[in-house]
């Protein structure tokens, strides 16, 4: 056991960066999977930042489209909180060094992406967003004394007295042994979402739900989990994790074509291909299902200029052997982003004391059942300071010294359990799902617990996967990204987030085990 007076900051993606930076000169600890920079789903982000920056624009209509995404469930004085302080964040991290694209007059150059009444997302080299911030955040992280970065460890377990968080504890990420606790007086969960739990997913590898996982099993609250959100154009060309055909390609008038080179979304949306994205996600899922091989053309709409503005796409599409300045683009509908996770309050905080939790991991109301585009990166940006403040408020300021760890190696979580998890998830918890569906899933998920239970990795992988799918098996109805096949419908009564327990959703598992028997 190590005893630290540094604030434990669980994650390395953009909210974990920023709110290192916030609690200067509180000393803090990030406990890192990989090197800064790799493995957090920040930096693959392509779109951006939405903030209502142009004159055209205003914090009220950017939260009317977050609301109207959201599907009946976003928190209207959550939704009001962020997009409030959006320009805020955008002028502190353009003062900290990213390179945003900027007009000749000095503005921002904006990008149009699906859901959004105007053009709003902040940008950097077309899909280079994610990629640039972080750079920038990294920079000033490692150029500040108060933060320490333990790279290659991951944290398993909280510890908890009587409802009060007073540790964490850590393992080597890679090859897990057993885990040393660090006793500290604050705990700040950034570590990501769930969309790697799924077999096709954009997320980078190491997301697969550990942070809400083990969040859930130290008794936290947790909300909306049944909410994942699908991107309708993951590039189809068997790479796992998929890369992103960014959304902004459709802003710029990319379309989506079948097979027969014809155009489906016109007939399904008024708003066709920049429709909200569930509905282009169901759509393209059902032109894979039917066979129709579903794809982006972006020929006419960019062109030759694609290379230049929009690097990473470019790049990916090289990889799977596509020439986009010539051929379709491949997509398929991929988990992208859960909009559910650890009930998080306006100030960062979660249900346990001395827990606070920003970014992906967290669940604060701002996206409902469906996110606006470039709303995620926002969102963890805001809840970093908010956290921050709070942290800063609550925790004494000292002079603790950086930790010295030694960590012994074990054996990593095996592969094929964890693949049989991610495929369960992608067949029965997908774009669409039914209530048999679900409960033969419970029992995979439960099936698989039971193999694994020394990985205390991949406990926290099941515990999520046990909480999104209980929770979409309670939810009859259809709204947002959860789709439901036997309640197509939305029902007025159930325009309400969810609040959820581990041990409810246990409970659930068991009554879908028991069915069986
Ligand atoms: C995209 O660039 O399409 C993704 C943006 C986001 O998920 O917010």
């Amino acid at each position: 056991m190590i005893e630290t007076g540094r604030i434990v900051i669980v994650g390395a993606g953009m909210g974990a960066l920023y709110a290192a930076l916030e609690l200067a000169p509180h000393p803090v600890v990030m406990i890192s999977p990989e090197e800064l920079g790799h493995g957090a789903s920040s930096a693959w982000a392509q779109g951006g930042v939405a903030a209502a920056m142009a004159g055209n624009d205003s914090p009220e209509a950017h939260a009317d489209d977050t609301e109207n995404a959201g599907a009946g469930t976003v928190d209207a004085e959550v939704a009001a909180m962020v997009t409030r302080v959006a320009r805020a964040h955008i002028v502190e991290l353009t003062d900290l060094g990213t390179p945003f694209d900027r007009s000749k007059d000095g503005g921002y150059v904006l990008s149009r992406e699906a859901a959004h009444s105007v053009p709003r997302v902040v940008r950097v080299k077309g899909d280079q967003a994610g990629k640039q911030i972080m750079e920038t955040l990294i920079e000033a992280v490692r150029a500040t004394p108060s933060v320490q970065v333990i790279e290659g460890t991951q944290a398993v377990r909280l510890e908890v007295e009587d409802g009060t968080v007073t540790g964490v504890w850590i393992t080597d990420a890679n090859a897990p042994a057993t885990p040393v606790l660090i006793r500290c007086p604050a705990v700040l969960l950034a570590g990501g979402g769930s969309g790697g739990l799924y077999a096709q997913t954009t997320n980078p590898a190491r997301i697969r739900g550990q942070v809400i996982g083990f969040a859930a099993r130290a008794g936290a609250q947790i909300a909306d989990p049944e909410f994942v959100q699908f991107h309708p154009t993951a590039i189809a060309t068997g790479e796992d994790p998929a890369p992103l055909a960014t959304e902004a390609l459709r802003g710029e008038g990319a379309v989506l074509v079948n097979a027969e080179g014809e155009r489906f979304m016109q007939a399904l949306h008024k708003d066709a291909e920049l429709a909200p994205r569930d509905i282009v996600a169901r759509a393209i899922f059902a032109e894979t299902q039917a066979g129709r091989a579903p794809a982006l053309d972006t020929r006419d709409a960019i062109g030759a200029e694609l290379p230049e503005r929009f690097p990473a796409v470019t790049e990916a599409c090289a990889r799977g052997g596509i020439d986009p300045l010539r051929q379709v683009i491949p997509v398929a509908a991929a988990a992208h982003y859960h909009m559910g996770g650890v009930a998080t309050a306006q100030n960062g905080r979660a249900s346990l004391d001395h827990l606070w939790v920003c970014g992906e991991a967290s669940s604060t109301g701002l996206h409902g059942a469906n996110r606006l585009a470039s709303n995620g990166l926002l969102e963890a940006l805001v809840f970093a300071r908010n956290a921050a403040a709070d942290i800063s408020a609550e925790t004494e300021l000292t002079d603790a010294q950086p930790l010295q760890l030694l960590l012994d190696t074990g054996t990593p979580s095996d592969a094929d359990t964890v693949q049989a998890l991610r495929d369960t998830m992608t067949k029965h918890v997908g774009v669409r799902r039914n209530a048999a569906g679900l409960r033969a899933a419970l029992r995979e998920i439960a099936r698989l617990e039971a193999l694994s239970a020394q990985d205390e990795s991949f406990l926290n992988m099941c515990a999520t996967a046990t909480l999104i799918t209980a929770a979409a098996l309670r939810r009859e109805e259809s709204r947002g990204g959860h789709w439901r096949d036997d309640f197509p419908e939305a029902d007025p009564k159930l325009a309400v987030r969810t609040q959820i327990t581990l041990p409810e959703a246990l409970t659930i598992r068991a009554r879908a085990c028991e069915d069986q028997t």
